[in-house]
């Protein structure tokens, strides 16, 4: 199957702007399944509650949603990306699913990083795997996990227990572990995994932040097949077989699931 990500710098507070660079960087390009950035409709540095409601919008009507409906349905594709999500008086930092039949499912980030905790209310839903129809590769599962939730390797582990074989993973990185560290969450889970980072700053009166790009692509051997640039705005597509992810043997005689000693771990 054909599966990628798009990086680019979200402008800040333009929903529209972004929509319109997403479609323009998918241009021609096939995909089964594309990964977007963390928070690609609003941009991340929020000053006041007042932007915060002004930039979130409602899962699945919302404007930016919709486009990405009709850009599912354009492609015949599906898309995973990072959405800043209002629910009542509650805010989110939400990533969407929308497959081109229209069904949207939506994951809300369990783990908020740093000043994320001031406006978004920690996720609610439970970690969930979702199957997707690919042209060739029948039904195929994957999971979705937003940014910092990489740290906490129960949340990959989650997923690849729960049958992910591809993780999709919208991020606004600022540090620069994750993209190495995700080796060990493909490799631990013999999973794919699909980081979609953003570029560039965001820049806010009383100072900024910088994000890190180098989107990843990693098998399920914890081989890289891919690394973006730095800076530069890009959509890359690849071709994986997603089968190879449900052998989940080290060698003949280890297998990663099979070998868990349960009984050691108190994880609670
Ligand atoms: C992050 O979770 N956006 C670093």
């Amino acid at each position: 199957m054909k599966a990628g990500y798009l990086q680019f710098k979200p402008v800040f507070g333009d929903p529209e702007a972004n929509i319109k660079k997403i479609i323009k960087l998918t241009g021609r390009k096939k995909f089964d399944l594309l990964v977007l950035p963390e928070l690609a409709n609003s941009g991340y540095l929020f000053s006041d509650k007042k932007e915060l409601t002004e930039l979130s919008e409602e899962i699945p009507d919302g404007k930016f949603c919709s486009a990405l409906k009709s850009l599912s349905r354009n492609k015949n594709a599906n898309i995973v990306s990072g959405i800043c999500e209002r629910s009542g008086n509650k805010f989110f930092n939400s990533s969407v699913l929308v497959c081109p039949d229209g069904k949207i499912f939506t994951y809300r980030k369990i783990h908020l990083f740093n000043t994320e905790k001031k406006w978004f209310t920690p996720g609610d839903l439970p970690l969930k795997t979702y199957e997707i129809t690919v042209r060739g590769s029948g039904k195929i599962k994957i999971g979705m996990m937003i940014c910092f939730d990489w740290i906490f390797p129960e949340t990959a582990r989650t997923l690849a227990l729960k049958g992910a074989q591809i993780i999709c993973h919208p991020s606004n990185l600022v540090m620069q572990y994750c993209q190495r560290a995700m080796f060990t969450r493909a490799l631990e889970n013999h999973v794919f995994t699909i980081t979609a980072n953003r570029t560039g700053k965001d820049i806010k009166k009383d100072g900024g932040i910088s994000f890190t790009g180098m989107s990843v692509i990693l098998s399920p051997k914890g081989e890289y097949l891919h690394t973006g640039s730095k800076n530069r705005d890009e959509c890359v597509i690849i071709e994986i077989d997603p089968s190879v992810s449900t052998d989940k043997k080290i060698n003949p005689k280890n297998d990663l699931y099979k070998d868990r000693r349960k009984m050691f771990y108190r994880i609670h």
